[in-house]
């Protein structure tokens, strides 16, 4: 609510006080505009999700305004009281959320989003140059996970660090653990990345921790799209085996955009002769953070972490995670009954991957088509795909439309349309030819096929809006 309600407001307190809607109409309708694309559309890629009202209220708070660098305690600014306790309450839950002992684990609830927070892991335990290996990003993996091309070193933490991939079989679409074993031990990286932005099986966090220990390296699991997954238990998790875990906050974990670093405490081994080694992880990773990389928290954000990291432990969070998982068995099933393939031919997780190239259609029309009819996901490399720039499949997720409130009998109308726009793909191509240019041009301008698009785009939007919105009513 707003504090002041004048509507005879001038000057400096009219730009203070006044709604966006009245001082920024121009704003506030793309702001709606946004807001009515998420609510009529079938929102499937798999890293996107609706928060909650709790969280959209932190963000929009006066937390927003406060600098509070440094950590709870030993801040550079004045005026933290608050601040502090907020800071400690989302420490503390965020532990809590994923059954942790204080003594053994702590966290850093800082970090703007996954990339600062990956690129603060790398900072703090190791030196510039130092190699670590990640599942490269065609095969599933992240950008940050030292994503290079032959030509060019992509991601900064391929620029900074010496990075080596590792892959998928190209047939089964599974990590090649073994292959993984045989370049570590030749690569010698001082951390293993565990981590998937698009891999639809679990994690064997086991081999992972037996190939970093027989090298020496950390293991490091990014969980950025599994954390709600695995705050809920509905899959394994990493912390029985990483030296550090980093997670986003905003994607299957429904929360606040933001990221967490939780790191190892207490007895790392014990020697022959008894010895204990402890670890030293928590000033690393701290200092990395802020002042390495970093400056003043995003106050409001790690509000936002603090109340979604309360909703994970709850019994509702694990029905919401489990039916997540549900909806994508659902949705992979019914793509398999009409005729697509699945890499890996099923999911553990919450996104599927669809391999086109049985069907003849591209990665790029599939999901340009697909927007077309307001359905959002992601064109994806497949296992096999020879180049990355044209992905032959499509990525879909389910966190989002089961926020929604979306269950398996609600897959079957979902993989209907998806099937349906993928079929009027083919459609257009065959008028078009092999050229996307050509594609987007017939798709619009070819009176009959715009038509069909037409007819379905409605259908999906009606059918979409008839599901509930978490948030605010208008925006
Ligand atoms: C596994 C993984 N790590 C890190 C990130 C980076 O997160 P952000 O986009 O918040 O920087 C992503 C984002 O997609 C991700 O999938």
């Amino acid at each position: 609510m707003p504090l002041c309600n004048h509507k005879n407001m001038s000057g400096n307190a009219k730009l203070l006080h006044e709604n966006l809607w009245e001082s920024d109409p121009e704003l506030m309708d793309l702001i709606r505009k946004e807001k009515k694309r998420q609510v009529h559309g079938l929102e499937m890629i798999a890293s996107e999700n609706f928060t909650s009202l709790s969280v959209l209220q932190c963000l929009g708070s006066c937390l927003h305004n406060k600098y509070s660098e440094g950590l709870p305690g030993q801040r550079y600014y004045g005026g933290n009281e608050f601040i502090d306790e907020i800071e400690l309450l989302a420490q503390k839950r965020a532990l809590e959320a994923y059954r942790l002992n204080p003594e053994e684990w702590g966290c850093n609830v800082q970090p703007y989003s996954g990339s600062p927070a990956n690129f603060a892991v790398y900072t703090g335990l190791i030196e510039p140059h130092g190699r670590i290996m990640g599942l490269d990003l065609p095969d599933g993996g992240h950008l940050t996970h030292g994503f290079m091309t032959a030509t060019k070193k992509i991601s900064a933490t391929s620029i900074f660090f010496e990075s080596m991939p590792y892959k998928v079989d190209p047939v089964t679409g599974l990590i090649d653990y073994d292959k993984l074993e045989e370049s570590a031990k030749n690569f010698k990286p001082k951390i293993i990345i565990a981590g998937i932005s698009c891999y639809s099986r679990c994690l064997d966090y086991k081999r992972f921790r037996q190939i970093a220990d027989a090298n020496g390296a950390f293991l490091f699991a990014d969980m950025a799209h599994i954390s709600g997954l695995v705050a809920a238990g509905v899959i394994p998790s990493p912390f029985e085996y990483a030296d550090v875990v980093s997670t986003t906050t905003h994607k299957s974990l429904r929360g606040p955009r933001a990221g967490v670093i939780f790191f190892r405490k207490g007895v790392r081994s014990v020697k022959p002769n008894g010895d204990k080694v402890m670890y030293d992880l928590e000033a690393k990773i701290n200092q990395a953070v802020f002042p390495g990389i970093q400056g003043g928290p995003h106050n409001h954000a790690i509000a936002g972490i603090a109340t979604c990291m309360l909703q994970a432990r709850t019994p509702e969070f694990k029905d919401y995670q489990t039916q997540i998982i549900r909806n994508a068995q659902a949705l992979c099933k019914g793509l398999l009954e009409r005729g697509y393939s699945i890499s890996t031919g099923g999911t553990d997780v919450h996104l599927v991957l669809v391999d086109l190239r049985p069907a003849g259609i591209t990665g790029a029309r599939a999901e340009y088509v697909l927007e077309e009819i307001s359905i959002a996901c992601n064109k994806n490399t497949v296992p096999g795909d020879k180049s990355a720039l044209n992905p032959s499949g499509i990525r879909l997720g389910t966190p989002a439309l089961t926020t929604r409130g979306l269950v398996e009998s609600d897959m079957t109308h979902v993989v209907d349309f998806i099937d349906r726009g993928l079929k009027l793909s083919k459609e257009i191509t065959a008028v078009s030819g092999p050229k996307l240019v050509d594609f987007k041009r017939v798709l619009h301008e070819d009176p009959t096929l715009n038509a069909k698009v037409q007819a379905l785009k409605e259908e999906v939007q009606t059918y979409s809006a008839k599901f509930p919105m978490p948030g605010y009513e208008e925006f």
